[in-house]
């Protein structure tokens, strides 16, 4: 039988292509290969049959890299905001490793190491500056980011997310859900698993038919062993955390009735960072606000873009 989320695949790469980006592979390191969708513009081919190369984005699109959660890789999840960015953004969307067609033969799990791959990945892709935003671990990820390339960032718009999961904060989110490990939540194996992911992630319930639950978990949670790892690879222990200072001006944008990183969560740390972050709430949108409500979202999103000053490295 044919899989439903794959044959969608080609039709996403269409949509993705009208809207201007297109996927590209690039060597990290020898033996880590990182997925991007960027611009179309950046890609050259300089014979019909030669491999495209890329070249620096347009100076005058400011660039805006997006990063995806744990339970899908880029496209499927910022498949809304996507098309209406790239008319006046560079937009860049990396399949973090061991998502979508990232892969390493590195041991390392640690979220820095996801960090350090990306930042590689954008400046071989001549991407010196971006806004990043990042989406639960993918909003880890970009405090990563930030905190060891503070230069590379101009801001960050962070959802659904923290700092860094301590021991404390995971232990009391699963047992707040009746979970009793973060694999059993983000990596489910079964039909089952993956509808109570979904309903923890979604305020209102969606309704999918089995079939499409099957499906999906055959085509986006691959690389199980690994993806394991990187879960076990984001725990730190409570006294390790510090919180860095960002010079970067900082947008929480939450669903109100996010249950796995819950707003409070949002307004502690719009405390702990400071003047140069707000924090907004969107209604009736759980973790997934973006996919609930897409286009609050994005809204929301291209406000806080536009609200940015124009971008001067020098000065
Ligand atoms: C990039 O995609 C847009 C939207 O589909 C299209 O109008 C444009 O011609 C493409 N540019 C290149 C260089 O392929
Ligand atoms: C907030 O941003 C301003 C302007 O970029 C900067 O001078 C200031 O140090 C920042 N504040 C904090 C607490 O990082």
């Amino acid at each position: 039988m044919v899989n439903l989320v794959a044959i969608q695949q080609p039709l996403i790469i269409l949509l993705m292509k009208m809207a201007g980006v297109q996927t590209h592979t690039i060597e990290i390191d020898p033996g880590t290969f990182m997925n991007f969708w960027l611009p179309n513009e950046t890609l050259r081919k300089t014979t019909k049959n030669s491999k495209p190369t890329t070249i620096t984005p347009n100076p005058n699109k400011p660039v805006v890299v997006i990063v995806h959660g744990f339970a899908a890789e880029g496209i499927a999840t910022w498949q809304f905001q996507i098309g209406p960015l790239t008319k006046k953004y560079s937009v860049y969307v990396p399949d973090l490793i061991f998502f979508g067609g990232s892969v390493s033969n590195s041991p390392d799990r640690s979220p820095r190491f996801q960090a350090e791959c990306l930042v590689k990945g954008l400046r071989k892709l001549g991407v010196d500056r971006s806004v990043v935003v990042g989406f639960s671990y993918g909003g880890m990820v970009a405090f990563k980011m930030a905190e060891l390339y503070p230069e590379m960032i101009r801001a960050m718009v962070i959802s659904g997310s923290i700092l860094a999961m301590t021991d404390s904060i995971s232990e009391q989110t699963l047992k707040g859900l009746g979970f009793s490990s973060s694999l059993e939540l983000l990596l489910p194996d079964s039909v089952k698993g993956l509808k109570a992911l979904l309903s923890v992630a979604t305020h209102k319930k969606l309704w999918f038919p089995d079939r499409l639950h099957k499906d999906y978990l055959e085509v986006m949670f691959n690389n199980r062993k690994e993806r394991g790892e990187l879960l076990e690879g984001l725990i730190v222990i409570n006294k390790d955390t510090i919180i860095p200072e960002f010079p970067q001006r900082i947008h929480l944008l939450w669903g109100e009735n996010d249950q796995i990183f819950k707003m409070e969560l949002a307004q502690n740390m719009n405390w702990q960072l400071g003047e140069n972050t707000s924090v907004e709430g969107i209604s009736k949108a759980g973790h997934l606000v973006h996919i609930e409500r897409p286009c609050v979202y994005t809204r929301c999103l291209k406000k806080f873009l536009a609200s940015l000053p124009v971008d001067d490295p020098q000065s």
